[in-house]
């Protein structure tokens, strides 16, 4: 990713979250990522992450109009994505319904179903369900609460070119440092 597009989306970030009532963190920790794919728009994910502890993190994001987070399992953390504004579309690709929890109560997903997400609402996410997810409004504010988070080693996607970080080409300085860079 281009460092200017880094800059770009972190500044329309932190205005969605000011806009919207979320205060960051002192010296909140960003993770911009286009999944190694060169194409932000269409791939990509902007994260702050406000908890990493050993047993939990908790996570903020925000997502551009159909902008993709490729389909990805996690083999060790449970999650609950979370919409906080806007409207959010879960993937979840599979070949049988499965059970899952949503707002806490236990449905039946049907196979390859996508769930729109509303504010305020939640999915759980346990370990091996395969998801991707993207914003169905102009954008999308999204948390994350999860167990234990392992970005480096518990992501895995579906195509295997796909990667968790970026590349980044330095065509103009910087205005935050990434999670990574430190
Ligand atoms: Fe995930």
């Amino acid at each position: 990713m281009k460092r200017s597009e880094i800059n770009a989306v972190v500044a329309e970030a932190k205005s969605a979250f000011e806009r919207h009532g979320w205060t960051l963190p002192p010296n909140p920790k960003w993770d911009v990522t286009d999944f190694g794919l060169g194409d932000f728009s269409k791939f990509g994910l902007l994260l702050v992450n406000l908890a990493e502890q050993p047993e939990y993190c908790e996570k903020l994001m925000y997502v551009r109009h159909r902008q993709v987070t490729p389909r990805h399992f996690h083999r060790a953390k449970k999650e609950d994505i979370i919409c906080r504004w806007g409207r959010l579309a879960i993937e979840l690709p599979s070949e049988k319904s499965q059970r899952l929890q949503i707002n806490g109560e236990w449905r039946e997903v049907s196979p390859n179903e996508t769930i729109i997400l509303k504010a305020g609402e939640r999915i759980t996410l346990t370990r091996d369900v395969l998801h991707a997810f993207w914003a169905d409004s102009e954008y999308a504010i999204v948390g994350e609460v999860s167990t234990a988070n392992d970005d480096v080693n518990d992501n895995f996607f579906e195509n295997q070119l796909v990667g968790r970080f970026s590349e980044i080409e330095e065509d103009e300085p910087e205005t935050v440092i990434l999670i990574g860079e430190t």
